[in-house]
């Protein structure tokens, strides 16, 4: 039974985001973005988000790995790969350079008229991001990011401008890549590229997120209406960055753990499903007194513009304990997270569950009842490249096959109604945790070190032909 095939319209493919590829950060008068005032790290060493561009300190992403002018040879690749779709975001600084202007640049909207039209050419669906964390410099230091009412505005002006042009080119759309991960409040990153909040240490930064966030919620719903008005057959999703919580141990209190960390964390597709806040994150609110400004028309913004699917990434799992913090204490998951012995870890510590994959299906099916689409999954590791030019990446197949094999369970046996699979890095690209190319996730290679040496080169890594052998089976011949 479980060699049963995907279904036949599945959307196989890859995913990437555009300021982790495209390089080109000036070409076309793009503006500067949060991710080219982040500077390199390495394997648990942090980015450096730096005030404004400084000369001198190395930001990976202003060259990526130049995919604005070798786009062509790499949809040729992902279409011999026999891609479906091909999942990427649109920088939001190619189109409105500062964020705040009321005139789109044009250089910038035909770059994705290009590109789409490439992807096009081959049969492969474009599935775009809006935002992937590439807000406006401009709008982060001018406004203060998403803790301004005003930047909704901004992000809508920007998503009716994409929907419209693309609007005969693009069907599948997502507002903002992984909304919850500010639930991780304390995290610089986090915060800054989900929603352009600089932290500080006079802030309450709790408070400072439910705020933002509510503003990003309301930008999303906004643009799910505005998008429907554009074209009604325009699919439009949220991006959430789902990890199923395991309790530590069967004490109730850890159970209760696993339950609270869940509500802490993932309430953003709640609202965005459902059209409101559950229960429990607004007597959470309540009771810390955070007062956030959410108005009636707010509220009927939210229920007008629930989302059509649910795209998710899908890296690891979660384990917590209440050893250290009470149920009811608990504010950040981050907090009270355990190691879990039954797993293996990636290089970079990311623990490695497939099975997790298969309940995410689940529960994510039983809570929302909409169709799901696993937008990013994937292992980062360092690849060698042999004498003959090969490159060999067992670990890499072994990762995605055991994958696989759990969602073609959650599909064939538990029938999970999945729009489509696309791993996270089908070309290797710039790290966004730390900023590295040394962290890869392609089956194509891409000649290019940390330091930014190598001269861009591609080459099919054999994990290439085992990903084109899965699609041309259907997902029956994950071998
Ligand atoms: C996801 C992001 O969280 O994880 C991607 O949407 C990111 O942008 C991916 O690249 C993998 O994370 P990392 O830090 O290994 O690049």
């Amino acid at each position: 039974m479980t060699e049963a095939k995907f279904p036949k319209n599945f959307l196989w493919g890859g995913a990437v985001a555009a300021h982790q590829l495209e390089g080109a950060w000036q070409a076309g008068g793009k503006g500067v973005s949060v991710a080219d005032v982040m500077t390199a790290g390495a394997n648990k060493i942090p980015r450096e988000i730096t005030a404004g561009v400084i000369p001198g300190k190395n930001y990976p992403n202003h060259d990526g790995i130049d995919f604005y002018h070798h786009y062509k040879e790499d949809v040729k690749l992902f279409a011999e790969m026999g891609f479906k779709c091909f999942r990427t975001s649109i920088a939001w600084t190619r189109i409105f350079p500062q964020g705040d202007e009321s005139e789109a640049n044009e250089a910038g909207l035909q770059f994705y008229d290009d590109l789409f039209d490439e992807c096009l050419k081959y049969n492969i669906e474009p599935v775009v991001t809006l935002a992937h964390f590439e807000m406006p410099y401009h709008l982060v230091e001018e406004y203060g990011g998403f803790a301004n009412r005003k930047v909704i505005d901004f992000f809508v002006r920007f998503a009716t401008t994409c929907f419209k042009r693309y609007k005969n080119k693009v069907k599948y759309w997502m507002t903002f890549n992984e909304i919850d991960n500010q639930s991780r409040f304390n995290n610089d990153f986090l915060m800054c590229t989900n929603s352009g909040l600089l932290l500080n240490n006079d802030s309450n930064n709790e408070a400072a997120m439910y705020q933002a966030a509510h503003y990003e919620l309301v930008a999303s719903a906004l643009a799910v209406k505005e998008g429907k008005k554009i074209n009604s057959d325009f699919m439009i999703g949220t991006m959430i960055n789902f990890t199923p919580i395991y309790p530590a141990t069967s004490k109730p209190a850890d159970v209760l753990m696993a339950q609270r960390a869940d509500q802490r964390r993932n309430w953003f597709s709640d609202v965005q499903c459902w059209g409101y806040y559950p229960a429990n994150v607004e007597a959470y609110i309540e009771r810390n007194d955070f007062r956030p400004d959410i108005t009636e028309e707010d509220r009927i913004v939210l229920k007008e513009g629930t989302v059509d699917y649910i795209g998710f990434s899908y890296y690891q799992s979660m384990v917590v304990s209440a050893d250290k913090v009470a149920p009811d204490d608990l504010s950040d998951p981050e907090d009270v997270i355990v190691s879990n012995p039954y797993v293996e870890k990636s290089d970079w510590d990311w623990e490695i569950d497939p099975v997790g994959l298969r309940y995410s299906l689940n529960a994510l099916t039983d809570r929302y009842h909409l169709p799901l689409f696993i937008v990013e999954n994937g292992l980062g590791a360092v690849d060698k490249v042999e004498n003959d030019g090969s490159i060999h990446d067992p670990y890499r197949i072994a990762y995605l096959r055991a994958h696989l094999e759990e969602v073609r369970k959650a599909v064939t046996l538990d029938g999970v109604d999945l729009m489509g699979y696309t791993p996270w890095g089908c070309i290797d690209l710039v790290s966004a945790g730390t900023g590295q190319m040394s962290k890869r996730y392609g089956f194509i290679y891409v000649n290019k070190d940390d330091e930014g040496n190598g001269d861009l080169a591609r080459s099919r890594k054999d994990s290439f032909y085992w990903y084109q052998k899965v699609i041309k089976t259907d997902g029956a011949d994950l071998n």
